[in-house]
């Protein structure tokens, strides 16, 4: 039996919360980095015996499309799954729902799943710091639920999650990040952007279709030289207010 996270983080936060249920479920693991594009994902093939831990972060209330195209290429032959899906305190409508559809999909038991909040990878007046102590003890407490339906036997195979059939529409986020004159053209988020939206012979620029806002060239660029338009920051910001204003919860399903 092996223990492997499968990990979307493009910021961090995600795999925050999947290293805290992870390493409180076991000791020895591998992680399996979704985010790397020049990983070939057809070369994980997993059994029956084995338990996988699978966490994206919700993107408009849905998987990001790029996580689930690379999901779907690992073959699960039967392996228990884990769902982890972070979000950033608004809300995570279909992406739980479409995370087990996807992995079941690819032919993955799904035995449990648990929702968990991290900073908001925009909007880091939301969520900001989390996952907190607080959080860290919840969810601690939720493996340990895990961990003893496990032993018990006591999982299904199919765990009912909340979401509706029909998933949510997200036309995906018009926020390409620019570089200022602050670049000095290092090439370090040209490497690690997950779709290779950055140009390795001219970081400085962006092909902002293929960017999917995930926020890591701004994340990572030592120089702090990539940005939002700060406009539209401040205008997305104002419309989120009120649904993140309140603190939301860990979750489990199981
Ligand atoms: C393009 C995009 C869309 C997002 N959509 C949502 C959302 O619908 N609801 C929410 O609560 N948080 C949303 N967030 C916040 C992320 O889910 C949250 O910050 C998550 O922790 C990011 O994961 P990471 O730190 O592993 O990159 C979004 C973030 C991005 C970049
Ligand atoms: S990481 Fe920053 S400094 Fe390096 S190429 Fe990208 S934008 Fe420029
Ligand atoms: S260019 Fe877009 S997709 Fe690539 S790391 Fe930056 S925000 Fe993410």
């Amino acid at each position: 039996m092996k223990w492997v996270q499968i990990v979307f983080s493009p910021t961090g936060g995600t795999q925050k919360v999947a290293d805290i249920l992870t390493k409180s479920l076991t000791n020895t693991y591998t992680t399996v980095d979704l985010s790397d594009r020049t990983d070939d994902f057809s070369q994980y093939r997993f059994d029956a015996d084995d338990l996988c831990l699978v966490a994206v972060p919700s993107f408009g209330g849905r998987v990001p499309g790029i996580a689930m195209e690379r999901i779907k290429k690992i073959t699960g032959g039967n392996a228990r799954a884990i769902l982890v899906v972070v979000y950033g305190n608004r809300a995570y409508e279909d992406t739980l729902l479409e995370l087990k559809n996807g992995l079941k999909g690819s032919g993955f038991r799904c035995v449990a799943a648990v929702t968990a909040i991290a900073e908001h990878s925009i909007f880091h007046q939301f969520a900001t710091g989390r996952p907190d102590a607080r959080d860290k003890e919840k969810l601690i407490s939720l493996a340990g639920q895990i961990h003893d339906s496990l032993t018990l036997g006591a999982v299904s195979d199919d765990v009912l999650v909340p979401g509706n059939a029909k998933y949510k529409e997200f036309k995906g986020s018009s926020l390409a990040p620019k570089a200022d004159d602050r670049c000095n053209g290092c090439g370090l988020c040209a490497q690690k952007c997950p779709v290779g939206a950055i140009p390795a012979d001219d970081p400085s620029k962006i092909d902002a279709d293929r960017c999917i806002g995930c926020m890591r060239c701004i994340a990572l660029c030592p120089q702090e030289a990539r940005h939002v338009n700060k406009m539209l920051l401040v205008a997305g910001a104002q419309k989120l207010k009120k649904a993140c204003a309140a603190r939301k919860h860990n979750d489990i399903f199981i």
